[in-house]
Order: C-alpha cells, then sequence, then structure tokens
C-alpha cells in the first residue's frame, strides 16, 4: 500500500528504495558508466529558473494537447521500460490499466514482461510499442505486425542502444533476470546464429551486423501505416535525414543517462532538435522529468510532450496499479500548478519566455 506522507515523486522514489533488492534497484536506477549523464539530465533542469507572467487569464486553462490527431489530455507518456514484473507480479498489466485511468499513453517496450497482446488486453487507453531490431529484419516486421493486430497506434523505434552501455552498477550489483521473467515477446523467434567471418571485437564483429540503419528506418516506415518515432536523436543533424527516412516523430532521449555517458543533458540539445525540426513533426523528450515544472520546462525548450520512465516503476513497486495512477495524478496536478503559477494557461502559452535568462553583470 502506499504511505500517506507520498506525495511527490521522490517519495515514491524513496518508498521503492525501501522496498526493493539492491540488485533489482541496480538495474531499474543503474546508469551507463559513470552516471554522469543522468545526473546532467537532472542538473539541466534544476539550474533552469522560470519566468512567471502576473494576473493572466486562467479561466480556460488546460494541459490539453493532440499527437497524430489524437487528443490526449495532458503531454505526458510513459516511457518504454523492460521486465515491469520485476517489481510487481501484474507488469506491464497494471501499468497500462493505471496508465488508462489517468488518460496517459503508454509506451510498451519490445522487453516487456507480458506479452504485448497482454498488455493490450488489460489497456484502458492508447498504446504505443517500442521497437528494439531484431537480427533479421522478418523478426522486427513479426513484432511489428503483432503490435498492429493489437491496436497500438504508434511505433517508437529505439535508436540509441545498437549495443548495451556499460552498466557497471548492474555487474557490480550481480544482477541477473530471475526465474519467470523473461523477454515474452522475443519468444520464439529465430536466435541470433551470426558467426563473424573473422575473429576480433565482440562488440564490432559480434554485435553490430544487426544494429538498426537509416536504411531500416526507411524499410520499417514503408511497411507500416503507423507513425513511427524515433528514440534516442540527440543531434540536431539527425533531423533531416529522419524526415527524409520518413519518421512521424522524435524523442530527444539519452535512454536516461544509460546508454553512452557523458552526453549531454536532454535540456540542453532538446531546444538545437527542436530548433531543427522546426514543427515539421512532433518533438517529445525523456529523462530526468521528476515535477510538473521540468515538464513546463521541456515543454518551453520545444517539447511538444514528455515521457517518464523510472518513477513508473518506482510507484508500480509501492503501490502497483493504484500506485501508479496517483504517481501519474501527481505529475499531471504539478504541470497544472505550475502553469497556473507561472501565468501559462494552455500548453501553447509555454515558450522561451517561460524560462528565466539571467543577465550577466
Ligand atoms: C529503460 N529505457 C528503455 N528504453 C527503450 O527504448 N526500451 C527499453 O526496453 C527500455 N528499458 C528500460 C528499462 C528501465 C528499467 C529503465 C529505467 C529505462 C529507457 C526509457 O525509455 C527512458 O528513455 C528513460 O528511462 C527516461 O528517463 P527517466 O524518466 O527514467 O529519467
Amino acid at each position: 500500500s502506499v504511505p500517506a506522507d507520498t506525495v511527490s515523486l521522490s517519495d515514491y522514489e524513496r518508498h521503492f528504495t525501501a522496498r526493493v533488492d539492491a540488485a533489482t534497484r541496480a538495474y531499474i536506477a543503474g546508469t551507463g558508466a559513470d552516471g554522469i549523464t543522468r545526473q546532467a539530465n537532472r542538473d539541466a533542469y534544476d539550474r533552469m529558473r522560470l519566468m512567471p507572467r502576473a494576473l493572466r487569464d486562467l479561466s480556460q486553462a488546460s494541459a490539453a494537447t493532440a499527437l497524430f490527431g489524437q487528443a490526449m489530455p495532458y503531454p505526458i507518456l510513459i516511457a518504454p521500460m523492460a521486465f515491469h514484473r520485476l517489481v510487481h507480479r501484474d507488469g506491464e498489466r497494471a501499468t497500462a490499466q493505471a496508465a488508462g485511468l489517468t488518460g496517459t499513453w503508454m509506451t510498451v517496450s519490445t522487453q516487456s514482461s507480458v506479452t504485448l497482446e497482454e498488455v493490450a488486453a488489460a489497456a484502458g487507453g492508447p498504446l504505443w510499442f517500442q521497437i528494439y531490431t531484431q537480427p533479421r529484419f522478418e523478426d522486427t516486421l513479426t513484432l511489428v505486425r503483432r503490435a498492429e493486430a493489437a491496436g497500438y497506434r504508434a511505433l517508437v523505434l529505439t535508436v540509441d542502444a545498437p549495443v548495451s552501455g556499460l552498466r557497471n552498477i548492474e555487474q557490480r550489483a550481480g544482477f541477473r533476470l530471475p526465474d519467470g521473467i523473461a523477454p515474452v515477446n522475443l519468444a520464439g523467434l529465430a536466435p541470433d546464429n551470426f558467426t563473424p567471418a573473422r575473429p576480433g571485437s565482440p562488440v564490432f564483429q559480434g554485435m553490430l551486423h544487426a544494429a538498426a540503419t537509416w536504411d531500416t528506418v526507411r524499410r520499417l516506415c514503408a511497411e507500416t501505416r503507423l507513425p513511427v518515432l524515433l528514440k534516442g536523436i540527440m543531434n540536431p543533424d539527425d533531423v533531416d535525414p529522419a524526415i527524409a527516412a520518413g519518421a512521424a516523430g522524435i524523442i530527444v532521449s539519452n535512454h536516461g543517462g544509460r546508454t553512452l555517458d557523458t552526453l549531454p543533458a536532454v535540456a540542453e540539445v532538446l531546444p538545437l532538435v527542436a530548433a531543427r525540426a522546426a514543427g515539421r513533426l512532433p518533438i517529445l523528450a525523456d529523462g530526468g522529468i521528476r515535477r510538473g515544472t521540468d515538464i513546463l520546462k521541456a515543454l518551453a525548450l520545444g517539447a511538444d510532450a514528455v515521457l517518464v520512465g523510472q518513477p513508473v516503476l518506482h510507484a508500480l513497486a509501492v503501490g502497483g496499479m493504484a500506485g501508479v495512477a496517483h504517481m501519474l495524478t501527481i505529475l499531471q496536478t504539478e504541470l497544472e500548478v505550475a502553469m497556473a503559477l507561472s501565468g501559462r494557461a494552455r500548453l501553447a502559452d509555454i515558450d522561451r519566455s517561460a524560462i528565466f535568462e539571467p543577465p550577466r553583470f
């Protein structure tokens, strides 16, 4: 049950830390290498100061928006995360129910611990499906067809993890998947039988033969009528190739600091990516969103919506479905408070002027 003192996302994290074993925590909170990027994500939002407008008419205030022609009550989605059953027996089913109850769209991971069909059956609202490309393109397509058949509304192709990051924190903690928890969507797909032509580096010659390229994006976009978003774009120079390949949206993300360490903070590159996109396609962002003010800042920097990752697993561990629904409601309310107190009645009113530019003395 959720302790009565749980009033913010950091409270969920605190209770999660007290309840969940160290190895599982190392997986969920673990970063790439030294965690510099993960800290940077947070520091960037914390350093930014908001600039309010006084006495504006807030009587018609609303945080509603739309993506791909579909209305959403808040610009908040659940980020794709593997293995929700690590922290709760109902896993992604419970998360999807909570998402539906609160009007939050959920992105289900390729590595979900409940099949994508079972998540869809439990869900009460729109779902997106995150794709990790498989060694054989046919197998990637199998996942796409299953997601289409189950009613998923968009595909999220993760492009920042052709190999896993250096998960030193997980390694030190000796994390391994417990019995009974597995990437069940991949059951039955062909194993990777690739043998390198010449011996050498296990990374360059063993793993990367199957890594996605712009050509993979083109093929994927040509194969599906669902919008395809690219998750893990950090460089504005990747915006035009994304559009040329047929992408319908971009998620600015450094994978919450779990892949390449010492990447910049999302807040630092988001304005550059948004400026390059110039409204041609929606820009989303994730990494370090923990408060309504963080959402307001991300929107001010050019995001159309944000995704939230780890807090979902914290709340799932502490309170199951009810915990996730409560956590999402807290975040929605915090965004409304931030909008009201900064004098921004609508998302369209949130632009760079919401961020204080300190004078240089
Ligand atoms: C992730 N993330 C992730 N991303 C993805 O594209 N596919 C995946 O399967 C996973 N799995 C995953 C597991 C866990 C435990 C975490 C914490 C994260 C990354 C995720 O989608 C998102 O980019 C970050 O989590 C966002 O940062 P915050 O909100 O967690 O700070």
